[in-house]
């Protein structure tokens, strides 16, 4: 039995959904277990491309189950589309194939409107959310004032709870935000509709999968969004809000620490943000948009242009830090292929100092200059690498600079969008955490 976390170490983006595929081809079970459908997970399989938001990366393997946790925010005619789509792409057929907790928090249309509305007043402070209402949703959760997916299933349950919230939200909306306030008849149908075609997925989740790791299944437990968007470990406020950080898949599935056996994380070569807030390393010139143009750095839910950047290392360490990281999975290594040299952040000056881990206050890391590391390009295309020999020697060089800064296996290596496009230098699911190797 092995239980596998995925997380993102960077500002999200990083390729998990890709990761998570394939992985899954080792695995039984793939869990989501926090955020929302501000994830957007892109998996390439042969000349089909498909983005997730809600259902869990493991959904082109029929025969593995997909497990949307109880620490999930589920917009329901988010997830509705999303499984309508997947079938009509022939996957996704079988309804067991879906688990949806009976404990998620339901996004509500005045979640969003609230999400929005709230961005717009802020303006030039805004955090550049998503707009899906995720924060909100979660608010409401912590308030103990959120509708959950079981109270959706209960026509009474639903309506008191409704009412009680609508009292609330629409005085909010109205009166603090300007904007219009939503009918309880409409909302109460609407969503009653929703529930009544999401009813056969939905179960106790934290019991599945502990049935499951009674039988020694192996689990996958997806992350959404990346470290430093935790909103507690992130750069708050400019942050998301859930915690994205390994332990979150604890509570976020239903499951106890002691059941993870390892935590991957996943980290591009480079590193890419959307939406606002500090970001060292950022490269607002031709290299920045090379990165841009290269690696197709559009969001894959909004579509917003990323934000782009060298890799920086005390990210990467704060991420190994607070997730007990044993392995990175190195994604986008091609798209760096075309630089002559390239730079790597090992440390931040700050006031006189070196720092190498990020600062807590976000002035600080405002004002922290990346101490950079030159090292050689490759000029070469990647594409066709199936083991770390093939690749060019300062490509094997970089990743192994990686592992020293780190102090972590490099356990994965991506050189494409496709599922073949990687290097699997050791399977999760097959063995222990090795150490990195010495230079
Ligand atoms: P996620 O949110 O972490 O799942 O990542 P996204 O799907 O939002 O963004 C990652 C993007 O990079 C997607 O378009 C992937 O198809 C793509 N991708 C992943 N790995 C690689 C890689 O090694 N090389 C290239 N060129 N693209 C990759
Ligand atoms: P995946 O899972 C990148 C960012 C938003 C914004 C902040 C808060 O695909 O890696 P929210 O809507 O969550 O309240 O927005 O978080 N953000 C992401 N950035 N990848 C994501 O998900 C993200 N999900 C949220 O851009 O800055
Ligand atoms: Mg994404």
């Amino acid at each position: 039995m092995a239980n596998i976390v995925i997380v993102g170490m960077q500002w999200g983006d990083e390729g998990k959904g890709k990761i998570v595929d394939l992985l899954t081809e080792y695995a039984d079970v793939v869990v989501r277990f926090q955020g929302g459908n501000n994830a957007g997970h892109t998996v390439v399989v042969g000349e089909e491309k498909i983005i997730l938001h809600l259902v869990p990366s493991g959904a082109l393997y029929p025969a593995k189950r997909c497990l949307i946790g109880n620490g999930v925010v589920v917009d329901p005619q988010v997830l509705l589309k999303e499984i309508e789509e997947l079938q009509q792409r022939g996957h996704f057929l079988k309804d067991e194939q879906l688990l949806l907790s009976e404990d998620a928090h339901v996004i509500m249309p005045y979640h969003r409107r609230v999400d929005v509305a709230r961005e717009k007043l802020k303006g030039e402070k805004k955090i550049g959310t998503t707009g899906r209402g995720i924060g909100p949703s979660y608010e409401d959760k912590i308030g103990r004032e959120g509708i959950r997916v079981g109270d959706l299933l209960d026509p009474e349950t639903f309506w008191e709870k409704l009412h009680t919230n609508l009292a609330l939200k629409n005085h909010c909306l109205e009166t603090c935000l300007h904007d219009q306030g939503v009918k309880m008849e409409e909302i109460f149908q609407e969503y009653s509709g929703y529930a009544e075609r999401l009813g056969k997925y939905v179960s106790n989740t934290s019991v599945f999968i502990d049935r499951e790791m009674r039988k020694g299944k192996h689990i996958l437990f997806e992350g959404a969004q990346g470290t430093h968007l935790d909103v507690d470990h992130g750069t708050y406020p400019f942050v998301t809000s859930s915690n994205t950080v390994a332990g979150g898949a604890c509570t976020g599935a239903g499951v106890g620490p002691t059941k993870i056996s390892e935590v991957i994380g996943v980290s591009k070569a480079y590193t890419t943000r959307v939406g606002a807030g500090p970001f060292p390393t950022e490269l607002k010139n031709e290299i920045g948009e090379g990165i841009r143009q290269r690696g197709g750095e559009f969001g894959a839910t909004t579509g917003r242009p990323r934000r782009t950047g060298w890799l920086d290392i005390p990210v990467l360490r704060d991420a190994i830090r607070l997730s007990g990281i044993t392995g990175i999975a190195l994604t986008k290594m091609d798209v760096l292929s075309e630089f002559p040299t390239i730079q790597v952040c090992t440390a931040y000056r700050y006031q006189g100092q070196v720092l190498e881990e990020v600062p807590s206050a976000l002035k600080a890391l405002e004002e922290c200059e990346p101490v950079y590391k030159e090292l050689p390009g490759w000029g070469a295309d990647l594409s066709g690498a199936k083991k770390i020999e093939d690749l060019p020697g300062p490509a094997q060089d970089y990743i192994r600079r990686v592992e020293e800064l780190t102090e972590t296996e490099v356990m994965l290596v991506s050189v494409g969008q496709r599922r073949e496009e990687t290097i699997l230098r050791r399977n999760p699911f097959q063995k222990g955490p090795g150490l990195p190797k010495k230079a």
